[in-house]
């Protein structure tokens, strides 16, 4: 049952509901003190739109070329392992929705369902990379992309370490994982997501896991820890091994955008990893045309807070192509599986229309830097 939503705020409390507190922390929240949670929405807030009028908008369109290839809207939904545990096979949910908006779908290094069965969903799939301190896995991964024509390679380059997040150890769901009292409980209290998700898994025979990670490698295996010597090096590896489009996730100081420029990359995602990274870190908005300029012909995307139509004008008229939802589209899929991620996407493309429209834009290319301003609060 897909319950009432008019704005993704709604999805957001309706998987509250849903979701144990414990599952729904690990979605929403930041790190630390979350000054940089509240930045990504604060600095959407106080960019405003100075809306151009006597323009007929009668025929606007919401389609937008990406790194080669059109979608219906300048959207992509964002990596995010582990969605499996949100809903009953929620990687394949969201691929669906993705295919059915026409916008492709990111499928995380840590994703609980195999790249091979994501991509049989028909949805335009990118694939996103960590890299491991074993290269060589991380390596067969993206060669495994790419045989199964997977066009874009995402590679995050964000987290050296995972951010502080309090939050978990306060729920009883600190890693490494084991089964305690507070977590058993709020599972417990939450009997429509127990019997729909682990139930349903265990029904099945399917416990989920991280399926990526190779079966021999179970148990904290430092071979796939995260690695904390990502170098530039390892850009210029990635590019001689992928030939699709390689994008790099996480950028936010203009100098590392025209590196990565220089070393062949095709797009910059400029990032804070949805706040979930580093609490003392800028706000992607915040330095968006910065690496604009020094992004040159590479494209940039831009996430982060994203929560309305018109956030993605305010997105685009700094200079990003598209933007990546990342929250939003999982309290959609948390609420209802593959229509609760279409509904988060068709809210977007609704509220982009509505917004494209009052802004006076006839297509996304009309989004320009003079539509927006900064208004000191
Ligand atoms: C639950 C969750 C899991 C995530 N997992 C990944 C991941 O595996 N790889 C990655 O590059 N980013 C990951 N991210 C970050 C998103 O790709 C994206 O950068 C961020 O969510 C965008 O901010 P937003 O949630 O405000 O839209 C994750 C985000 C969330 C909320």
């Amino acid at each position: 049952m897909m319950p009432r939503s008019y704005n993704i705020e709604d999805l957001r409390l309706a998987a509250r509901r849903r979701l144990p507190r414990g599952i729904f922390d690990f979605i929403d929240r930041g790190t630390e003190d979350e000054t940089a949670l509240r930045r990504n929405r604060a600095v959407f807030e106080h960019l405003r739109i100075v809306p151009r009028v006597m323009v007929d908008v009668q025929s606007r369109r919401s389609d937008a070329l990406v790194l080669g290839k059109h979608q219906t809207m300048p959207i992509v939904i964002a990596p995010a392992g582990p969605a499996g545990f949100f809903w009953y096979q929620g990687e394949l949910a969201l691929a669906r929705a993705a295919a059915s908006v026409g916008v492709p779908y990111t499928v995380s290094t840590y994703a609980m369902t195999s790249l091979e069965d994501i991509v049989a969903t028909g949805a335009d799939v990118w694939m996103q990379l960590y890299l491991w301190n074993d290269r060589a896995i991380s390596h067969a991964l993206a060669r495994r992309a790419a045989q199964l024509g997977v066009s874009v390679l995402l590679l995050t380059v964000d987290t050296p370490v995972l951010g502080r997040r309090e939050y978990l150890a306060q729920n009883g769901f600190a890693p490494p994982f084991k089964a305690n009292w507070r977590a058993m409980l709020d599972m417990c209290l939450h009997p429509r997501w127990l019997t729909q998700v682990p139930v349903r898994y265990a029904l099945t025979r399917t416990w989920p896991r991280l399926v990526h990670i190779p079966p021999e490698c179970r148990d904290n295996d430092p071979r796939v820890g995260l690695t904390q010597a990502l170098t530039w090096d390892d850009v210029t590896h990635l590019r001689d091994l992928w030939h699709g489009k390689l994008v790099l996730k996480g950028i936010l100081h203009a100098q590392d955008a025209a590196r990565a420029v220089a070393l062949g990359v095709d797009g910059i995602v400029a990032s804070n990893h949805g706040a979930r990274n580093f609490d003392a870190g800028t706000s992607p908005m915040d330095v968006l045309a910065d690496i604009v300029s020094a992004a040159g012909t590479a494209q940039v995307l831009v996430d982060s807070g994203i929560r309305r139509g018109s956030d993605i004008i305010k997105a685009l008229a700094l200079g990003a192509k598209a933007v990546l939802v990342g929250r939003a589209p999982l309290y959609g899929v948390a609420v209802a599986g593959e229509a609760g991620a279409r509904r988060a996407l068709e809210l977007l493309r609704e509220e982009l229309d509505t917004s494209m429209a009052l802004a006076g834009c006839v297509r996304v290319d009309d989004i320009s830097a003079d539509l927006v301003r900064t208004v000191v609060p």
